[in-house]
């Protein structure tokens, strides 16, 4: 019979702690990874109970890995912010056999690999729930975090303490030499069980709260709890599977990578294939189709990994995912309903786009209650009628789409659907621009629904981010007339405070939250995040960093937008084409525009671009062009790697240009090199100036 907590000493406690620490972390992991308990729940909770106890008395001793953490820590207000010190990326989709011959045939070409070499492929189930980046330094749990935008994420290290599979400390390898690295970034996925998410909602039910409509719903909202004992409540599970930074790895594959992750005591995935060709990767994909229903988890695909860290890094990245990984998705899932109506959505640009209001409907375990009609042209080609019977698909996250109409079903006096000749919400005249499929309001700014629109846009999560302006506010604030454009959000303490205040609802706490928010953006915001907030048309948040990237700050593209090389140097950036170079143009020609930028930049600090903490090379901000074949790598790989060093890749030679580098048989571009008097470097100097 041990002592009451009351009669150890100090020592004994401490000597005590460490075994519970211990204990508790082994029975976790047969519980949880290996799936075969040695205690019983009782017994269990007598040892939480008792290292609670003697906590409670030696307050001093609680360890970093005490098994306390793992219940519900202090509720917050709010989430504070993680920056990712290496983003959390995404994967490129693909849905077909032949989408994975192209995956790998890529990554031949841009590797300059001949067909009979071999890449190795590990293949890895696409676990459907939320990723997170769990940080340890010399192995210790020390922050957690969700994706967020992929650069900064929400900190949830309280929220993840409380799963057990997530290990506090990692676990020391038999062999002594191999001690954990300084500091590492583990990722992975936290997700619900089947099994658990049923339990989860029959309680929900039962108590009166809301059911979730599905795993991954379930794993996000339990996770993303301001109160971790909630979270604690919910049983979370994870797999990992990725790495952010590293000290330094003592892995040269992904495979090893995987093992080394299930020596530290983290659960891996059982479900993973090396493969060897791509008939082997598209076995693996049928094999876990067939499977997938029977996993105790939801998946959505199979994620194929480069096996070779080494060609991972050769390979890079393109945009937001990594040239050497891709997920191969499930086919969409598809059910029959009614098409009710189709009704009118005007975006912030413009665009009308047709909206299918259906008879609610269980797809694959979301319950669907629209669906996207795209265009007119689509609505037409389809022939979809109001009334009609109609097969619906969901796919992942994206919105239900409408397969086909079942003409058996038709009602007698059904007829064709005409697309609306007036914009429904001001009543413009809607017309079809050029080729192009999308009918616009001609109102423009003049148009309320295009206008409540453009605010949602501005304020939104990418855009400036101002915390309590979701789109009911907005709507709200429209209503009343207290804000009808962007610039208004910056005068409404001024103008309106008194009235916010006294709304029902709202009161001094609220109304001073969102003074707050505001007061935050007057302070400063990203300029890629301005450019991609006011609105230009087509100009998505990829285009504005790169105009970002390219002008570095809004006083300098505010100038050369207004300069009558507008277009030409647009058309100049790698990745601009001459469609969306007009719409900028045309954007900065608009009076109203202009006034509404001035009177926003009035108020709000535009800081100058940063480039995501990377280092600065030679080459960062220069212009460089490629001329001839290259010997070390093929022409893609060596844009890619310039433009990753912060160069700017061009295709033609001009005065503006800082660097060609000359391959073997150069071309026109090396002669128009030698007239403009431009640096011409060797494919070896390049190397040099990129440092690596
Ligand atoms: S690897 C740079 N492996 O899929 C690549 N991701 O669309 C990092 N996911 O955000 C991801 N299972 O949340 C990887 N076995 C797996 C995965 C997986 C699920 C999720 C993850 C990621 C998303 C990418």
């Amino acid at each position: 019979m041990s002592k009451s907590p009351e009669e150890l000493t100090e020592t004994e406690a401490a000597q005590e702690l460490e075994y519970l620490a211990q204990k508790i972390a082994q029975c976790d992991i047969a519980y949880h990874r290996d799936d075969s308990p040695f205690l019983t729940d009782a017994e269990y909770d007598a040892l939480k109970r008792r290292n609670e106890a003697i906590e409670a008395l030696f307050p001093d001793l609680i360890r970093p890995d005490s098994p306390s953490f793992r219940v519900g820590a202090k509720t917050i207000d709010a989430f504070d912010k993680i920056t990712h010190t290496v983003p959390m990326l995404s994967l490129a989709d693909i849905f077909s056999v032949e989408e994975v011959y192209g995956f790998i045939d890529k990554i031949r070409r841009f590797l300059g690999l001949a067909d009979s070499e071999e890449i190795e492929i590990v293949a890895e189930p696409k676990i459907d729930g939320l990723s997170f980046s769990a940080v340890y330094e010399n192995g210790r749990l020390i922050t957690g975090a969700t994706r967020g935008d992929g650069t900064v994420g929400e900190d949830i290290t309280a929220n993840l303490k409380t799963i057990r599979q997530v290990p506090l400390t990692l676990r020391p390898t038999a062999d002594l030499f191999e001690m954990p690295p300084q500091k590492i970034d583990i990722r992975g996925e936290v997700y619900m069980s089947k099994s658990d998410f049923f339990d989860l909602n029959r309680l929900q039910e039962e108590t009166g709260k809301k059911v979730f409509a599905n795993p991954r719903n379930a794993a996000a909202g339990s996770l993303r709890q301001l109160d971790a004992s909630v979270t604690a409540e919910r049983n979370l599970r994870i797999f990992a599977y990725a790495c952010g930074e590293i000290s330094h790895p003592t892995w040269t594959t992904h495979a090893e990578f995987l093992e080394q992750l299930k020596k530290w005591g983290f659960p891996v995935n059982p479900e993973i294939r090396i493969c060897k060709n791509v008939q082997e990767m598209i076995d693996f994909f049928d094999y876990l189709t067939q499977k997938r229903s029977a996993l105790p988890y939801d998946i959505d695909g199979v994620v194929y990994k480069v096996n070779s860290l080494e060609l991972q890094r050769r390979l890079g990245f393109i945009a937001r995912s990594p040239r050497w990984a891709v997920a191969h998705k499930f086919p969409a899932e598809q059910a029959v309903t009614k098409l009710e109506a189709i009704r009118i959505q005007v975006g912030r640009t413009g665009a009308l786009t047709p909206v299918a209001d259906l008879e609610p409907i269980n797809v694959g375990g979301v319950i669907v209650r629209h669906a996207t009609l795209h265009n007119a042209d689509e609505i037409a080609r389809k022939d979809i009628r109001e009334g009609d019977t109609v097969v619906i698909q969901r796919a992942g996250d994206v919105i239900p789409q409408i397969v086909r109409v079942i003409q058996e079903k038709r009602p007698t006096d059904s007829k064709p659907y005409h697309f609306p000749e007036v914009c429904p919400v001001c009543g413009s005249r809607a017309v079809r621009e050029g080729e192009d499929a999308v009918i616009y309001c001609t109102g423009e700014l003049f148009c309320p629904a295009q206008q409540q629109e453009a605010l949602k846009h501005f304020v939104s999560k990418d855009a400036l981010d101002i915390e309590g302006l979701g789109d009911k506010n907005i709507e709200m604030l429209f209503e009343k007339g207290w804000v009808q454009n962007a610039a208004d959000i910056f005068d409404l303490q001024k103008n309106h405070e008194l009235e916010l205040v006294a709304l029902s609802g709202w009161g001094l706490k609220s109304a001073n939250n969102l003074f707050q928010a505001i007061e935050k953006i007057k302070q400063g915001v990203a300029l890629e995040r301005f450019i991609y907030a006011v609105g230009i048309r087509e100009v998505g948040e990829a285009t504005a960093r790169l105009l970002a990237h390219n002008y570095l700050s809004w006083a300098r593209f505010l100038t050369e937008m207004s300069s009558d090389t507008a277009f030409e140097q647009l058309t100049h950036i790698e990745g601009i084409g001459p469609v969306m170079a007009q719409y900028i143009v045309d954007f900065f020609q608009e009076p109203r525009n202009r006034e509404l930028l001035n009177r926003l930049t009035a108020q709000i600090t535009v800081n100058d671009y940063m480039p995501p903490h990377q280092k600065t090379t030679p080459l960062s901000g220069k212009s460089i062009v490629f001329t001839g074949t290259l010997e070390t790598m093929t022409r893609q790989e060596a844009k890619a790697k310039a433009q990753a060093a912060g160069a700017k890749v061009v295709s033609a030679v001009s005065a503006k240009t800082d660097y060609v580098v000359v391959g073997s048989n150069p071309g026109s571009k090396q002669i128009l090199a030698e007239k403009l008097n431009i640096m011409q470097i060797t494919e070896q100097e390049f190397h040099v100036m990129l440092d690596d």
